[in-house]
């Protein structure tokens, strides 16, 4: 019987990949990226300048969305996210009177067919527009994302690899510069690659339906008082409601960074959040994930029966680290308070694990409790992760990490290889880059010296040029007498052969 349920789990995966794989190839022909599957698009495409780059054009159909994307991120503008229709040429066109009837009609035409639903989930186009991307605009996005304090892609769902890819490449190019509170006083700051940053993480997923927003839970959360951001998408910003057909399964990452006040920060030290978008039941590789890098996992939960206890009570060895949101009704179900109970249990969790959302539940002291809730865990030495060791963890699962390709892995040694060479800079440089030294600065000053000659020229200056010509000459030889260093054979080699 065991064998027979595996096959049958085994099967269902196989349709849902299918099933999943024809939903991305749906979204990628609506967008018009289908040609983009095997020719990525690169940096380059986004920096020719045409017409049509110059021009501030809102999206008018689905094939319009990744470039209104692309182009918005690209200006760090905060409207990036916005995948709503627009219809402006319709509004611009002044109406007389006799035309009016008929554009009521086209008014109506509008209105049945309804513009909010011919649109997409702004993450279903990013997915698809980052799936469409090479490595180096994937880079680029991420960065400029990150600027726009927009919560970034951790984990992309299963579509062109079998379980999904960690972006740790696409977020090399990221550093960030805080004050954490040990340096307050002193007014000193830490500046650091974010990929190397260790962080305690806390990860927001659901168990089930949630009645609300977890993301915008999770924004108030991070933003400080009195300035909201939406750092995650929510289902009350522009097609925020709009089903997700791609992204179900995304992980986002979203930062939280004190800038050394001790009244305003949030925190006193980084944090990681992590925002597990669809249901755990149905995530249960990237929930597995989660639970491995996660310093605290807080699970929503509308509804506690069998199956969910089943699911939830298997956290035993994960212990004190899971903390439940309950909506109202947990307490109303006396079904749901058995098995609550019965959780608390086996999982060992104290009162302050629970917490309740309640529809009379006031929403900023919510905020606050989770607020405080989190900085608890910032106190302790707990267990603090960058996002090189969230790769190595994706590794053990069999989550395909983008830095292992085989593009990236070569480029990596060539510059390992280059790197490994330099101990100290100025020796390396003065060895290396001989042209560039001493030599390269005399040059440059005769250059120099000899332009600002000017008329009318006296027998003076006449010799006075000719001996800087002759200067020059006899160091443009001194210049020709080196080979080419093993350092720059080195750098030429691999700028020229790799892609
Ligand atoms: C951002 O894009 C929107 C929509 O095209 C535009 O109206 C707005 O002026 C832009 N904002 C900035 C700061 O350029
Ligand atoms: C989103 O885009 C639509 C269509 O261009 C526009 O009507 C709407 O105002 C935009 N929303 C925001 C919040 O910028
Ligand atoms: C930190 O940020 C807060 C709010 O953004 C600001 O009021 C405060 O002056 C900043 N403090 C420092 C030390 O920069």
């Amino acid at each position: 019987q065991g064998t027979e349920g595996a096959n049958r789990n085994n099967k269902d995966g196989k349709r849902e990949k299918q099933l999943n794989l024809r939903t991305f190839q749906g979204i990628l022909s609506k967008l018009k990226l289908k040609k983009y599957r095997s020719r990525k698009l690169t940096l380059r495409d986004l920096q020719r300048i045409s017409p049509e780059s110059l021009k501030d054009w809102t999206a008018q159909t689905l094939g319009d969305l990744p470039w209104y994307f692309l182009r918005k991120v690209m200006a760090l503008n905060g409207t990036t996210r916005n995948t709503s229709l627009g219809h402006g040429e319709l509004e611009d066109e002044a109406v007389s009177e006799d035309e009016e009837e008929l554009d009521m009609e086209d008014d109506f035409f509008s209105l049945n067919d309804p513009c909010t639903s011919d649109s997409l989930h702004p993450l279903d186009v990013l997915c698809a527009v980052l799936l469409c991307s090479d490595s180096f605009l994937q880079q680029e996005i991420l960065s400029r994302m990150s600027m726009c304090q927009f919560a970034l892609p951790l984990l992309l769902p299963a579509l062109d690899t079998p379980k999904g890819t960690l972006m740790l490449w696409a977020m090399r190019d990221i550093v960030k510069k805080w004050r954490p509170h040990s340096l307050a006083e002193s007014r000193g700051f830490r500046e650091e690659s974010l990929v190397l940053t260790a962080m305690p993480t806390i990860s927001f997923v659901r168990l089930g339906s949630c009645s609300f927003s977890k993301s915008k839970l999770l924004n108030e959360i991070l933003s400080p008082s009195q300035q909201y951001h939406d750092f995650f998408i929510h289902r009350d910003m522009e097609s925020g409601n709009l089903p997700q057909e791609i992204a179900d399964g995304l992980v986002e990452i979203s930062w939280y960074f004190p800038n050394g006040s001790k009244n305003s920060d949030l925190f006193p030290e980084p944090i990681a959040v992590t925002n597990l978008h669809g249901d755990i039941e149905s995530h249960q590789l990237q929930f597995s994930f989660l639970m491995k890098v996660s310093t605290l996992m807080i699970i929503f939960v509308e509804r506690l029966s069998e199956r969910e206890y089943a699911l939830l009570s298997s956290l035993k060895e994960a212990g004190t680290k899971v903390y439940f949101m309950l909506s109202s009704e947990a307490e109303k179900s006396k079904d749901m308070l058995g098995f609550l109970k019965k959780l608390v249990l086996d999982l060992k969790l104290s009162k302050s694990h629970l917490l309740f959302k309640q529809s009379t539940t006031n929403q900023a002291q919510l905020v606050k409790k989770l607020r405080s809730t989190i900085g608890r865990i910032t106190k302790f030495p707990y267990r603090r992760v960058t996002m090189e060791d969230m790769a190595e963890t994706a590794r053990e699962l069999g989550i395909q990490v983008d830095e292992d390709c085989e593009e990236c892995q070569s480029a990596s040694k060539c510059v390992k290889e280059i790197t490994a060479e330099i101990k100290d800079v100025a020796k390396y440089k003065r060895e290396m880059l001989r042209l560039q030294g001493d030599l390269g600065k005399t040059v440059a000053k005769v250059e120099k010296e000899l332009c600002r000659i000017r008329k009318p020229r006296t027998a003076h200056l006449e010799k006075y040029e000719s001996e800087l010509k002759e200067k020059l000459v006899a160091l443009h030889k001194e210049k020709n007498q080196w080979d080419l260093t093993d350092g720059l054979v080195q750098f030429i080699s691999g700028i020229a052969c790799l892609s």
